[in-house]
């Protein structure tokens, strides 16, 4: 029997089958997709350009800007310049439960502490080279963080080459709090940006281009990486674990025709030397550049959907964290974090 024949019989029985079965509700299927309209913006003109936000176990929610404030929320919606860093290239933020600190991704020093005490470095080397391009942290429920650093090859300023090259060059990290060390736990990752913890603390979701990986931490019999969810509707920022076991995750548009254009080149390095601007067309994020964040199941499914694709409310949202029945949304397009009331 050819087995082309064989083939159509499959395929004739699979599309039987499908067609054969009760319809399923769509709205299981698609996400609730909505606009960021109703958006609050908590300190317009005062926050400058944040990337990520934090709150801490008495419910204070951060932010850390460009010009070096880390700044706490009060109560009536305004903002305290809480510490100073002397930085501009503050990243990711998290908060500890058991000393209630604030820990900070700084891509040029390492890792930061910072508390009503001050500011001191945490962690500035990893196995004898310097921490650089740390760009997201978690706490596990042992006390140690996990870090990821984006490129061991480029510099923050030249992101770009690194997503251009797209070779990887991302890690993810893990301090220790009792040897006060930091260890590789895992190499080869793509621009490795966001990270959280699970809802249980079993494993820990790390965001690379174009997808996010989970991380088990108790190994045991399971593979060190497994995908969580990949083919993202755009590049994955931060993450963040949601109040019922779900992610936010905020994704960065990308230009695919772009991206493709680049990817397609032989010498990418000389292409981007001879046209500057396909930089700018890769990745919109200028004023105008549009923002989208998206809530996935544990499972690593898209349930929910927010966009604004012509930045009318919020442009290029980096961050998104659900905190009492608000989401929280840090952009490094703006002078404001948004509040948004989930409903
Ligand atoms: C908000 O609260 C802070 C701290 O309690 C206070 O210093 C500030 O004046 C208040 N601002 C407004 C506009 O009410
Ligand atoms: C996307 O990239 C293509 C090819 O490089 C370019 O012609 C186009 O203007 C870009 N679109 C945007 C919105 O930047
Ligand atoms: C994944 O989780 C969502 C939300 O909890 C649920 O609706 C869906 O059925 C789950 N899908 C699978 C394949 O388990
Ligand atoms: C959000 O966008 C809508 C539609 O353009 C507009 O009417 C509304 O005023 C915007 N809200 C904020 C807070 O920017």
């Amino acid at each position: 029997m050819p087995s082309g024949f064989m083939l159509a019989c499959l395929l004739a029985f699979t599309l039987q089958i499908f067609f054969s079965l009760p319809p399923v509700s769509s709205d299981s299927l698609l996400p609730m997709i909505s606009t960021f309209q109703g958006l609050i913006k908590l300190g317009e003109g005062v926050v400058n350009y944040p990337e990520d936000v934090a709150v801490d176990r008495n419910g204070v929610v951060y932010t850390a800007t460009r010009d070096g404030w880390i700044m706490r929320l009060q109560n009536n919606g305004t903002w305290k310049n809480w510490k100073l860093i002397h930085s501009q290239t503050l990243l990711g933020i998290t908060t500890t439960k058991e000393k209630n600190n604030l820990i900070v991704c700084d891509s040029d020093k390492g890792l930061l502490k910072v508390s009503e005490n001050g500011v001191t470095v945490l962690a500035s080397h990893v196995t004898g080279s310097k921490l650089r391009f740390a760009n997201d942290v978690i706490e596990a429920s042992d006390g140690s963080l996990y870090i990821t650093v984006s490129s061991t090859k480029f510099a923050p300023k030249a992101y770009y080459l690194d997503l251009v090259e797209g070779e990887p060059h991302g890690q993810l990290l893990r301090y220790d709090p009792s040897s006060k060390q930091v260890s590789i736990v895992l190499e080869g990752l793509y621009f490795a940006n966001g990270v959280a913890l699970s809802k249980h603390g079993d494993f820990v979701v790390v965001c690379e281009s174009w997808k996010c990986i989970k991380h088990w931490l108790k190994l045991g019999d399971k593979r060190d990486r497994e995908i969580f969810i990949e083919n993202l509707p755009g590049g994955p920022d931060n993450i963040n674990l949601a109040p019922d076991g779900s992610f936010w995750i905020s994704l960065i548009k990308m230009n695919s025709s772009a991206v493709e254009t680049v990817h397609s080149s032989k010498n990418r390095k000389q292409l981007l030397e001879e046209h500057p601007e396909l930089i700018n067309q890769l990745m919109s994020t200028g004023k105008g550049a549009a923002a989208k964040v998206v809530k996935v199941s544990a499972n690593g499914s898209i349930i929910r959907e927010f966009n604004d694709p012509n930045a009318k409310n919020i442009s290029f949202v980096t961050s998104a964290l659900e905190f009492q029945g608000n989401l929280y949304l840090a952009s490094i397009n703006s002078n404001f974090i948004g509040k948004l009331p989930l409903k």
